[in-house]
């Protein structure tokens, strides 16, 4: 049916005769001339009706935008075109249609393939949406770094091994999707929430290096980086440190920043999960933004905090935070200020304070706009020392509970390195999250693992019950990059002892503990080999390789933000 692709014409093509399929992008008249642009997946051609030399010209003048079209022609240069040292041969190059056959019309396409269009037209008609040259080039992208990515783990002596899809529940912290069995009324499959158990179970098998591009479903609240269901780079190995995992990351990383964006980045460094709370509220720092927290909560140790804080109840604070804005005062409008403040209150702020540092010999600042506020000028003094701020910095304070703290301070720095150009959104700055609690308290204070609980504690503990369970730091390790966590992973509990103190600790009945994961601790009984994992997930992934905003722009059929597929109606 086709003997060139659109896109790779090329100048020994020239003079040529060739057959093209595809889509009209775009079609001009001119005098007893029609030019028509032809598109397909590679790229775009002109194609030229003459009057005087081609009886297809009457059926070429009905071509209307997205007709889908088959053209017999002679590539030749263009006329107005000398022979070229331009490197775009699209741009000098086209074709003298001998014959034209409309395979289909269309309906008036409901997009607009130049503008940003609203979400629901896109997911609505997605298959037009992704005729769009940035969807089109996605999925291409998409697809490349799936290809690299299996050549990477087949090279490194990697299986790439299936798990089930209807399955058993695997705790990832979401809830499972259910498929009724017609077999067995009232009984269900869960869809993975991920492939955890399965692949632990194929290091007891003995396969050593698994890999898999793998399917999950996992039903929560969704966001720009969360679909209900998406995909993992899944791996397991097993007689190898978690180090060696790590550094396989490393270099699989390096290839990918490489090979798609052209970019060589450094090894991934690591940072404790504390120092990353510590410094940025987070453990999904975005270090593309330089500014880190300043810890103020010292200088008011002995709970002087109506020094600054004159209205405020001292039991509502333990954690005091400022980041610091130089040059801020020119840089940051009264009305901006207005507008983090409003944004923190969104955020629950209780305090929000913006000391703009006038002049230090004479103890000037300015609070909120009020400029005459008194403040101890001891105080004053240590605040000025901690942050090391000059006349004209400006410093945003946030006193809180701990966890309000970093939430507000961290969304509040992201929020100022956008809106000022300190975010240097051109670089790419991945860290290995480590050092994780094992566990941590949920609303109703109960236990819950940080991670999964198949994750092993980091060091060998006797008695597990003899300490406190919030001080066990766990071996897992997460990946982010951007801000985004891309993956997770962890050496893994092989013994069948420590994995049901574990259950223990989460309060995990007898009864559930046999039901649900009865099948998993007796294989842990068969001699399993010390092994560690990871997930990567390749949706955040090729977002960041390809510079969109949302995952959904990487996913060929997405959901809405409310789980649902607007082209086909599902759930239903
Ligand atoms: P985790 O739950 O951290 O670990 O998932 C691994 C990675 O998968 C991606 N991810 C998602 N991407 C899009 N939409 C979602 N709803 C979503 N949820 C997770 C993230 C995340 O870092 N079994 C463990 C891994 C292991 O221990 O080996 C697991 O699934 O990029």
């Amino acid at each position: 049916m086709r003997t060139k692709y659109c896109g790779e014409i090329k100048l020994k093509d020239v003079n040529n005769i060739i057959t093209i399929c595809g889509w009209v992008k775009k079609k001009r008249l001119l005098k007893n001339i029609i030019f028509v642009d032809i598109r397909d997946i590679t790229g775009t051609i002109q194609v030229v009706f003459n009057k005087n030399h081609n009886s297809y010209f009457d059926l070429a003048l009905t071509l209307r935008n997205d007709f889908c079209v088959q053209i017999k022609g002679l590539v030749t240069i263009k006329k107005s075109k000398k022979l070229p040292k331009e490197q775009k041969t699209e741009k000098i190059i086209e074709v003298i249609a001998f014959k034209l056959k409309i395979f289909n019309g269309t309906l008036p396409i409901p997009l607009d393939y130049n503008k940003i269009n609203k979400e629901d037209i896109r997911f609505k008609f997605r298959y037009l949406d992704l005729r769009r040259n940035k969807m089109l080039r996605n999925i291409k992208i998409r697809s490349d770094i799936t290809t690299l990515i299996r050549k990477f783990f087949i090279n490194k002596n990697f299986l790439e091994i299936e798990t089930p899809i209807l399955t058993k529940s695997t705790p990832e912290g979401a809830s499972d999707y259910l498929v009724n069995s017609r077999l067995h009324p009232g009984k269900y499959y869960a869809l993975p929430q991920s492939p955890q158990l399965f692949k632990q179970l194929l290091m007891i098998s003995g396969i050593d290096r698994y890999y898999q591009i793998a399917k999950c479903f996992r039903d929560e609240d969704l966001r720009s980086d969360r679909q209900p269901e998406f995909t993992q780079i899944d791996i397991e190995i097993a007689f190898k440190e978690t180090e060696f995992l790590q550094n396989l990351i490393n270099k699989l990383i390096c290839k990918l920043w490489l090979s798609i964006k052209e970019v060589q980045l450094k090894k991934i460094q690591k940072m404790s999960y504390n120092e990353s709370l510590l410094k940025y509220g987070t453990d999904k720092p975005d270090l593309r933004n330089p500014i880190q927290f300043i810890e103020l909560s010292n200088l008011f140790l002995n709970k002087n905090y109506e020094y600054l804080f004159p209205w405020l109840k001292t039991n509502q604070i333990n954690r005091i935070i400022a980041i610091k804005i130089s040059h801020g005062i020119k840089l940051i409008s009264n009305k901006k200020i207005n507008v983090y403040k409003k944004f923190s209150e969104k955020l629950k702020a209780n305090q929000f304070i913006c000391m703009k540092v006038i002049n230090m010999k004479n103890y000037i600042i300015n609070i909120n706009q009020i400029i005459d506020i008194k403040i101890n000028k001891n105080i004053l003094k240590k605040i000025f020392f901690s942050t090391s701020v000059n006349n004209g910095d400006l410093l945003f304070i946030i006193a809180e509970k701990i966890n309000l703290a970093n939430k507000i301070l961290s969304e509040l720095r992201l929020k100022i390195g956008i809106d000022f150009k300190i975010t240097d959104l051109k670089k790419t700055c991945p860290i290995w999250i480590i050092d994780f609690p094992l566990f941590k308290r949920d609303k109703k204070n109960n236990l819950k693992s940080v991670h999964h609980p198949f994750t092993s504690p980091k060091n060998n503990i006797k008695d597990i019950f003899s300490i406190d369970p919030l001080q066990i730091i766990s071996s897992a390790f997460d990946l982010v990059i951007n801000g985004y966590e891309i993956g997770g992973g962890s050496r893994r509990i092989n013994n069948k002892k420590i994995q049901n103190q574990i259950f223990d600790l989460l309060k995990i009945k007898k009864r559930t503990k046999k039901e649900k994961f009865g099948f998993f601790l007796k294989a842990l009984e068969y001699g399993t080999p010390p092994h560690s994992g990871l997930a990567l997930g390749l949706d955040r992934l090729t977002m960041l390789l390809t510079n969109s905003n949302t995952i959904t722009d990487v996913i060929a059929f997405p959901k809405t933000n409310s789980a649902t597929c607007l082209m086909t109606g599902a759930p239903c």
